[in-house]
């Protein structure tokens, strides 16, 4: 098996043609730090239950994950290591993706970070190839897939992974696979539609009041009228934990005027002259930039954190039924 991985380093990655720019000696180090990576892998336990049965008991996760090993091999090994495990050019990608958000990491391997060193890799890597180079460091990362190639080691794909860890609300950007659909939605899609359009039964907090839905109501909030493309999971969570992940684009913007006002919402325009915030009461306000004293981005979501108290569980069903309609 060395055999074989030390051949396999030679083709991946022959220093002159594949590396060029590099400095030879930060080449020589970063095998230095490969071979030692391999070592201390070594000494890592194995689970029980042979690759084999890995293929066997999930063919197409077993796939991807294999796949995305090749591409780790061919594009990122160089700078994050044997094993995602990191490298003194890059950070170990393990820790990292118990940190990024799915989709900060698709956003960072496809955008890079150009003046840190990481490139960017959207020409080379499609979504679904970054899903599986992602796959694979998660699996690393929460201990499933033990050193090595996944060809020749023994691991197994436990039941329903991967689950959302950090971010499912983002998983279904992202394409991950969401768990399978442990939830039956058994709500009525129209006991569902006037609780998002009613203000007698949400008041001020209907839905309607910052969304958007089969072109009716106030577009301080994404647009829902595809939402039911996504996954029921990621729906509830969306209105259960707003602030778990905000939509790109949706941040809360708090300004503090000069003479002391705050003003919440989300930023929809801005000019050399004035900034326009939608605020949660669906209006639009243009603060003069002459005014302004200070712009914070928040990491609290404008959408209400409070619905698992004003809806029953009833109420909810009907409304996530109600949102699985709008395609
Ligand atoms: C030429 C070296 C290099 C290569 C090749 C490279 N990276 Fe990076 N990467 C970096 C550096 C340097 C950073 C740290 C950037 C920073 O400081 O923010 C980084 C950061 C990242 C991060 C963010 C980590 C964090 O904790 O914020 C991700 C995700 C990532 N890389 C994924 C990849 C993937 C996937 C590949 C292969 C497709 C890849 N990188 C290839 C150099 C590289
Ligand atoms: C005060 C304004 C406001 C109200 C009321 C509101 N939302 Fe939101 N909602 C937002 C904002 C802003 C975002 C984007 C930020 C984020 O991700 O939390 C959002 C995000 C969402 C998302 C994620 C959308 C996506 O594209 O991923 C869903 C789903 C959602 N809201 C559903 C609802 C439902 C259902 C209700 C009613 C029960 C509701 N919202 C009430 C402001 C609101």
């Amino acid at each position: 098996m060395t055999g074989k991985r030390a051949a396999d380093q030679g083709s991946t990655c022959p220093f002159e043609r594949i590396c060029p720019g590099i400095p030879r000696n930060i080449l020589i180090l970063t095998t230095i730090a490969w071979i030692l990576g391999f070592l201390i892998g070594q000494f890592q336990p194995i689970p029980e239950a042979a690759a084999q049965q890995a293929k066997e008991s999930s063919p197409e996760l077993y796939q991807k994950i294999y796949t995305g090993w090749k591409f780790w091999h061919v594009y990122c090994y160089r700078c994050h290591g044997v094993d995602a495990l990191g490298s003194f050019l890059a950070p170990n990608l393990r820790e990292s993706v118990k940190v990024l958000t799915d989709e900060e990491f698709f956003k960072t391997v496809k955008e890079g970070r150009i003046d840190k060193g990481m490139p960017a890799w959207a020409t080379l890597l499609d979504d679904e190839k970054i899903r599986d180079v992602y796959l694979y460091v998660r699996a690393r990362s929460e201990g499933i897939l033990p050193p090595g190639r996944p060809d020749e080691t023994q691991w197994d794909v436990p039941k329903n992974w991967p689950q959302g860890h950090v971010a499912t609300k983002t998983s279904g950007a992202a394409g991950i696979a969401p768990a399978p659909e442990t939830l039956s939605v058994k709500g009525d899609p129209a006991a569902g539609e006037k609780i998002f359009f009613d203000t007698q039964i949400l008041g001020a907090e209907a839905c309607a009041n910052c969304h958007i839905a089969k072109e009716k109501g106030s577009e301080v909030g994404p647009v829902l009228s595809k939402i039911g493309r996504r996954s029921p999971d990621y729906i509830r969570e969306s209105i259960l934990k707003p602030s778990t992940v905000i939509v790109s684009g949706f941040e809360t913007t708090v300004i503090t005027t000069k003479d002391g006002r705050n003003i919440t919402g989300i930023k929809k325009a801005e000019d050399d002259s004035s900034v326009e915030l939608a605020t949660a009461d669906g209006k639009l306000q243009a603060i003069p930039k002459g005014e302004i004293q200070q712009t914070i981005t928040s990491k609290t979501s404008l959408m209400p954190n409070n619905y698992s108290e004003l809806l029953n569980e009833q109420q909810l069903n009907d409304l996530l039924a109600y949102l699985l309609t709008l395609r």
